[in-house]
């Protein structure tokens, strides 16, 4: 379905070659003075520069060509040649039909239906989650959803961080608690052992070096340290798995670093054929810099000097796994903006080693830190990073105590409401930044049911199904004949405007340009239904006409929260 300004810009330009000018300038956008027009075109300005006439004079010729169309409630020329625009309502009313009855809600559909490969989450086994897991998590799914919403096919990867030091460290900490006897694996303790070995890793030498053994023993299949390894893995994706399932965070793939380790050789071979692979200090790595660096790129590591495999090397052989079971068209990487020089160096090495076609696009889709409110990344009191689960739990009791003081109903299930409104709310407080922006993040700013927050769009859904329910079902069935009211002339309109927003965020791969769509239907809305009094009102076929603008609201949002990984709730 084409959007609406893709239907005017058509028109104009129609009329501007129709005038002898190039099409070109009919580009028609939104108008910046909404009180004045809904759209506009500007094309006569640059026109006027080229065909030597005055931008009033082409914008009077191209205009008189339109007047008897009637998609056009007005077009007329303003000052010294702007183009101003409204479209009729019966246009309005007739597009938003066709709209709501299109499968996909009028989101353009993409044609190739490329193949997306998405990795996000990135969790290490063994590792507690923290707050940039869950940005990768929360930004990764909404750019998927996204995808298939304008019809490309997706494949995720959860890509655990399950094959490097961090695994080592774990293991060689349990040993020293278990003072070299057999080991027992209960999840209890599990918390505390990776922060304990990460410290003793820097304060002793041996320790570390013993970890790095481990790491290099269970990478080159050791028996014994590879059972070990697995039990964790067993313990530790369990738990990973849970934490996904209750954020509303789904992968295709459960895949980790560990899964790249039989692509290994394969790459070497890739690598040596091209001649890439250099010693260095006992090491083999790939030079990948570029005579314009600056700062300069180091070379990727691709075997250290105990033999062992390195992140870079986890991601590298991972391509050619990518490669070689989905032949995908596009490869993001949803991860910290911090880790920008290791991808530069992966997909440098990538491209040098033809490890995916040429016109295989691969992006990191980095993403800022979440602060606190001293602008530093978000931390525990005592200093330490911010648990995922300890995030989650701050919200959820914040929001948990305002549900139970609110006046539900009896059977409503509060758990269920407050869980649903902290996700909404972490989501939204996070999604409605661009991704590669740092954030603070704010309890009670995202908690709150008013503003841009996720709470005041689960507000304006329960609202609308409160109305809903007060109503005969019927008067929701009928297409409306005509708009009664301003508010709901605009309401319509931003909803009308909606694939245009979905178009945008995808070539932009930013799900903030849908949380600001989304904001403004539930403002459009909040203003239509203060000025009208749906469910007093006694005119049945303008009842009517509200009834089903407030289905098409719900339809519309629930769209946008989907897209965003937001579960609405009935009562709010
Ligand atoms: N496990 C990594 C971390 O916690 C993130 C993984 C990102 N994905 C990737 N293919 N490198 O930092």
């Amino acid at each position: 379905m084409k959007t609406i300004i893709e239907i005017l810009t058509e028109k104009l330009s129609a009329a501007f070659s129709a005038c002898g000018y190039s099409a070109e300038y009919g580009a028609v956008t939104l108008s910046d003075r909404p009180d004045l027009c809904q759209f506009q075109c500007n094309g006569a300005f640059s026109a006027a520069k080229i065909y030597k006439k005055s931008p009033a004079v082409i914008a009077g010729e191209t205009t008189s060509k339109l007047q008897s169309d009637s998609i056009f409630e007005k077009i007329s020329v303003m000052g010294p040649g702007f183009i101003n625009i409204d479209i009729g309502d019966s246009f309005l009313l007739t597009y938003t039909d066709e709209m709501l009855s299109d499968e996909h809600l009028g989101i353009k559909q993409s044609e190739k239906g490329e193949m997306i490969f998405l990795d996000y989450g990135g969790p290490n086994t063994a590792k507690s989650l923290h707050v940039g897991h869950l940005r990768s998590a929360i930004i990764g799914e909404s750019l998927k959803r996204l995808a298939a919403a304008t019809g490309r096919k997706t494949v995720s990867d959860v890509h655990l961080g399950d094959w490097g030091l961090p695994m080592g460290l774990f293991i060689a900490e349990l040993e020293d608690r278990n003072g070299g006897g057999e080991i027992a694996l209960s999840g209890s303790e599990w918390s505390e052992i990776y922060p304990i070995a990460s410290q003793k890793s820097k304060e002793d030498e041996n320790f570390k070096q013993r970890a790095q053994e481990i790491t290099a023993k269970f990478q080159s299949g050791d028996s014994y340290y590879l059972s070990l390894w697995k039990q964790i893995m067993k313990i530790s994706v369990a738990e990973i798995k849970e934490i996904y399932k209750m954020l509303g965070v789904s992968f295709d793939l459960w895949h980790g670093e560990s899964d790249s380790e039989q692509y290994v050789p394969e790459l070497i071979g890739k690598l040596k054929s091209k001649g890439l692979l250099k010693e260095s200090l006992g090491a083999k790595v790939v030079d990948v810099s570029e005579p314009d660096d600056n700062p300069a790129i180091p070379p990727v590591i691709i075997k250290m000097s105990n033999n062992a495999s390195g992140y870079a090397t986890t991601d590298l052989a991972t391509i050619i796994e990518r490669e070689t079971v989905f032949h995908p068209d596009e490869l993001w990487y949803v991860v910290d903006n911090r880790q920008s020089l290791h991808f530069t160096q992966v997909f440098r090495c990538a491209r040098k080693a033809s490890l995916v076609p040429e016109k295989t696009a691969i992006h990191h889709l980095g993403f800022g830190t979440m602060n606190g409110s001293d602008g530093k990344p978000y931390k525990t009191r005592d200093g330490g990073v911010m648990k995922l689960t300890d995030l989650y739990d701050k919200v959820y009791s914040a929001t948990l105590s305002r549900v139970e003081a609110s006046s539900f109903s009896e059977n409503a299930d509060k758990k269920e409401i407050a869980h649903k409104i902290t996700l909404a709310a972490i989501k939204f407080g996070d999604l409605m930044n661009h991704r590669s922006k740092n954030y603070i993040f704010d309890i009670e700013k995202f908690t709150a049911s008013e503003g841009k927050t996720g709470a005041f769009l689960l507000y304006t859904v329960a609202r609308i199904n409160s109305v809903l329910r007060k109503t005969a079902p019927e008067h929701t069935d009928t297409v409306p004949e005509r708009i009664y009211s301003d508010t709901e002339r605009a309401l319509m309109l931003t909803l009308a405007l909606s694939n245009e927003a979905f178009e945008l965020a995808y070539k932009e791969k930013a799900p903030n340009i849908i949380c600001d769509n989304a904001y403004k239907i539930a403002s459009a809305f909040s203003k239509f239904y203060s000025e009208n009094h749906i469910i007093s009102e006694s005119d049945i076929s303008k009842k009517s006409a509200w009834l089903s603008l407030c289905l098409a609201t719900k339809t519309m949002l629930q769209k946008h929260l989907d897209i965003l990984g937001i579960e609405p709730v009935e009562i709010m």
